[in-house]
């Protein structure tokens, strides 16, 4: 009898578990609202990445611009509560160097439809989840690498940005990257309030 409730409740966790995290399509309305707001943070956050980047470069030069790109999270949280509306952001990608882009299973669904043929000209994946305060929002923009990324995340790249990179990031996933490749997601999540 014991091992019948035992099994039952293994079961049970599992299905309440895995329903919490079922992404669900969203009606044209909300995919309209989330759109929306998910590509003007997205592109904000890229292009202040980028200009960042650039002008860290400039400043004090590759190896020292990837000693400080730390900040980069920051820059990205300040983005988010700049929009006022519960706004999180993160940059899941299976070849992570900060494990806070490790992927959770949401990412997982978006990356692998990335990745896959299904994707070919999309540019966004969007959802809801049911959460414990109502629904949560999910935007997904990709971003690819390009020339000026393998000057950090190739295996071509100089001995000192290397050593910098050897130091900081020892399980850094993102050292082998290809051009043009899916290089990680920008996510945008909102709360239930800032959709309806
Ligand atoms: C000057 C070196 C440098 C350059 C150039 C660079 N990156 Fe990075 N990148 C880093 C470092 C260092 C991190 C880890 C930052 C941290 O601690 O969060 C990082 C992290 C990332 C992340 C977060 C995911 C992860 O792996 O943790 C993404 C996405 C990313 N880079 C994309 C790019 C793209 C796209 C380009 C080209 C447009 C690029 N990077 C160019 C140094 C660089």
């Amino acid at each position: 009898m014991k091992i019948v409730i035992l099994i039952f409740l293994a079961y049970w966790s599992t299905l309440t578990l895995a329903s919490e995290n079922i992404l669900v399509k969203l009606s044209p309305t909300e995919e309209k609202t989330l759109t929306n707001i998910g590509n003007k943070a997205a592109t904000s956050v890229s292009q202040l990445l980028m200009k960042t980047m650039v002008a860290d470069i400039k400043s004090v030069g590759v190896a020292e611009a990837a000693r400080g790109w730390s900040k980069s999270v920051n820059l990205i949280n300040n983005t988010a509560d700049s929009f006022n509306l519960g706004m999180k952001i993160r940059r899941p990608t299976y070849q992570y160097r900060n494990p806070v882009n490790k992927p959770d299973d949401l990412d997982k669904v978006a990356l692998d439809f990335f990745l896959s043929k299904e994707s070919e000209d999309s540019k966004y994946f969007a959802r809801k989840v049911a959460g414990k305060n109502g629904y949560r929002y999910l935007y997904y923009k990709p971003m690819y690498v390009t020339q000026k990324c393998l000057l950090c995340h190739s295996e071509n790249m100089a001995d000192d940005v290397k050593a910098v990179l050897d130091e900081k990031y020892p399980n850094d996933l993102s050292r082998d990257l290809k051009l043009a490749a899916l290089r990680a997601l920008i996510r945008v999540e909102l709360p239930e309030s800032a959709i309806k």
